[in-house]
């Protein structure tokens, strides 16, 4: 049921701290701050020179995340694809190497399939699935649980995050046994994840600002996300969420990518999204963002205090977030990212759980 909410989607938005806490309660050891991954591994991350991370839609974005974590942290060669891409490309693979397949459902036919051809080719198969009793679940050699309870709106939005939450602990395990991360980074790693719902929370206090927000967001025919490092898949992530449920046209680039053809698009009714935690390329994200306003662009900006002290442009609105630790910042500006999609399609009146066209699970390859 909808508790208080108006849509499923509002309610499941609303439990991530909770949900994404017992996610994290499951895969570390809150009170010596390790990771314990709960299952043993058929493989060693020492032996993996190369992981294949297949999904689609939101759980192909949080994948996307997971790249950057695994390689930065786990020092591991990461390819991410698209499921329906993966199969048919013919990509050499490397027996005894590692596909990771993300899915909610468990059931989304062109994951499954992937699934398939990856056993037929001799690679380690681990899902992170939020449905244990599905397909993929049981047809996977591993199998990572999100405990994000059941998703019903179609817009995902907690199994997103869940699936985030095992992410970040799994590059954090294979960091560790490949010797990259000392007991300490792992220390400092795993305290980051544990604050993450806590500051989840304090993201969702920006909700009446992003609801003001939105009537201005439904009066646009198209909007462009812009982001770096991880907040580039959250760019994609934020521009999907915003087409299925509200049909505004929408897109997410990579913000270096602006200069290369997208900056054509920008004048005064075109909202750009920029996501940005005040990390190590901020600074490089600033100078995109005065190409934008140096076009008249409308710039709706994501940071935190630092960041919005050190913009150097007068956006139209700037979102304040929590300061915390940059690396898993992903996890909390999700939040926002969610709300902005759900609160404009709720202004433009659109059936929000149940969006046209669109299955909660897609079993059709
Ligand atoms: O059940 P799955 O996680 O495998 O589903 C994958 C996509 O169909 C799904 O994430 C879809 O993109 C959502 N509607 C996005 O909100």
């Amino acid at each position: 049921d909808k508790a208080n909410y108006r849509h499923f989607m509002a309610k499941e938005i609303h439990e991530q701290p909770e949900v994404v806490g017992h996610t994290l309660a499951r895969y570390v050891d809150m009170a010596t701050e390790r990771v314990s991954i709960p299952v043993d591994l058929p493989f060693d991350f020492r032996e993996i020179k190369r992981v294949s991370i297949i999904a689609c839609g939101t759980a192909n974005y949080a994948g996307y995340i997971g790249k950057y974590w695994l390689e930065r942290l786990g020092r591991l060669a990461v390819e991410i694809d698209i499921a329906s891409e993966f199969r048919y490309r013919e990509a050499p693979l490397g027996e005894g190497d590692l596909a990771i397949f993300i899915s909610q459902s468990g059931e989304t036919a062109d994951t499954l399939a992937a699934l398939r051809y990856a056993k037929q080719h001799g690679l380690h198969t681990l899902s992170i699935v939020n449905v244990t009793t599905s397909t993929i679940a049981r047809e996977s050699e591993t199998m990572l649980q999100t405990l994000a309870g059941p998703e019903i709106g179609v817009a995902s939005t907690k199994a997103f995050t869940c699936q985030l939450m095992v992410l970040a602990t799994l590059a954090i395990a294979a960091g560790k046994m490949r010797g990259e991360l000392s007991e300490e980074d792992e220390a400092r790693l795993v305290h980051g994840l544990i604050e993450v719902p806590r500051l989840m929370s304090e993201a969702l206090a920006t909700e009446p600002q992003i609801d003001r927000l939105a009537r201005e967001i439904a009066k646009s025919r198209d909007v462009l996300y812009l982001g770096r490092g991880t907040s580039y898949p959250l760019a994609l992530e934020g521009a999907l969420k915003l087409k299925e449920i509200s049909y505004i046209h929408a897109e997410g680039y990579a913000a270096g990518e602006l200069k290369h053809g997208p900056i054509a698009l920008i004048d005064e009714n075109m909202p750009v999204v920029v996501i940005a935690p005040y990390d190590r390329v901020f600074e490089k994200t600033v100078s995109n963002m005065q190409e934008v306003a140096a076009r008249g662009g409308n710039i709706i900006l994501m940071t935190d205090a630092k960041g919005a002290a050190e913009a150097a442009v007068e956006p139209l609105e700037t979102i304040i977030m929590p300061d915390m630790a940059a690396t898993f910042a992903a996890l909390v500006y999700a939040v926002p990212v969610q709300l902005l999609a759900y609160h404009t399609a709720v202004v433009m009146g659109t059936d929000v759980d149940q969006p046209r066209n669109l299955a909660k699970s897609v079993t059709v390859e």
